[in-house]
């Protein structure tokens, strides 16, 4: 079929009068943001000539994927979230904001609110015992090598079958999830387990999406931070353990060279006494360098609904309500 009608002035008037344009209310920048998503849509639909059947069975997907609220785990499997990062890292390099720890994704399954420490902490309840003990460590520093204390350092990761506490119910609250406040030296230490990677569910439209581009929805095992700390730019990163399958063919596109960390296995019997563990364990050493800035926005994480972020909130209570 070769019938094209997107250029003609009836179809061009329509995406003024539907995109709001001869209203005097709404908002003037989401008309014109709505007003080149639909144009963008409509010349699709010319171009490629969709058909009522496709386009409906779009419209069914994507009633799917916000019922599950699978959104956010969409999102970085279509690289949405890398793109705003490259977009952010240009930004900062404009800004002469160089030289810190590359920013990496953040994910859907933050929860806030997690218990603080200072120095040290425990991430583990002790349950899992598929888990093989890790021993995370590092020092904050600005870019001139300086340490950087009191920086918080917020970390959260999967269990050993890939599951993170509050969204699977099975493990206990705030498993696996810690702030730990640097020490005088900049540094920061927490015993858990070592991290499984995962992947999307099986069959799930975020799956569904995925299988029809050919690819797969997994990611290899990894550790989220956030780091801030007062006069410099707060930090949303991940780590991902070296030797992993798919550390290198991440669906979430989160892997940079640099967050590549590989996990020592230390079996030297006084090691394992020094920290009073049971056997052997692996230890993984990343240091984090934040850039400076004095602009109080640029130091803390940007606005975004996260689970148990603002209890009045309904778009952050449905964050908290992904299945993942
Ligand atoms: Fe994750």
């Amino acid at each position: 079929m070769t019938v094209k009608i997107f250029d003609t002035p009836e179809v061009q008037d329509f995406l003024k009068t539907v995109s709001g344009f001869d209203q005097s209310g709404g908002d003037e920048r989401a008309k014109q943001i709505m007003h080149r998503l639909l144009s963008d849509l409509y010349k699709l639909i010319d171009d490629f000539d969709v058909t009522p059947e496709e386009y409906w069975s779009a419209v069914s997907l994507l009633n799917a994927l916000g019922g599950q609220t699978q959104f956010g785990l969409l999102s970085p499997g279509l690289g949405f979230d890398h793109y705003l990062d490259m977009r952010q890292d240009a930004i900062d390099a404009e800004a002469r904001r160089v030289g810190g720890t590359p920013r990496t994704i953040e994910g859907p399954l933050y929860v806030a609110g997690a218990p603080e420490a200072e120095g040290f902490a425990r991430m583990d309840d002790g349950r899992d015992t598929d888990g093989e003990t890790l021993w995370l460590t590092g020092q904050v520093r600005d870019v001139d090598g300086n340490p950087i204390a009191g920086a918080r350092v917020e970390i959260w990761h999967a269990d050993s079958k890939g599951g993170y506490s509050f969204f699977d119910p099975t493990q206990s609250e705030y498993n696996l999830r810690r702030t730990i406040v640097t020490d005088a030296e900049g540094r920061y230490t927490a015993r858990s387990i070592v991290p499984s990677g995962y992947g999307v569910p099986e069959g799930s439209p975020t799956d569904q999406v995925l299988k029809l581009l050919g690819r797969h929805g997994e990611r290899p095992a990894h550790i989220h931070y956030f780091i801030s700390a007062p006069g410099h730019q707060h930090l949303t990163t991940q780590i991902n353990l070296a030797g992993d399958p798919y550390t290198f063919d991440d669906f979430a596109y989160a892997t940079r060279e640099e967050l590549v960390i590989p996990a020592n296995r230390i079996e030297d019997a006084d090691e394992i006494a020094r920290r009073e563990l049971d056997g052997p364990f692996s230890e993984v050493t990343f240091d984090i360098v934040l850039t400076a800035t004095d602009d109080p926005e640029l130091q803390h994480r940007h606005a975004r609904p996260r689970a148990k972020e603002d209890e009045q909130d309904k778009a952050s209570q449905l964050a908290g309500t992904a299945k993942v």
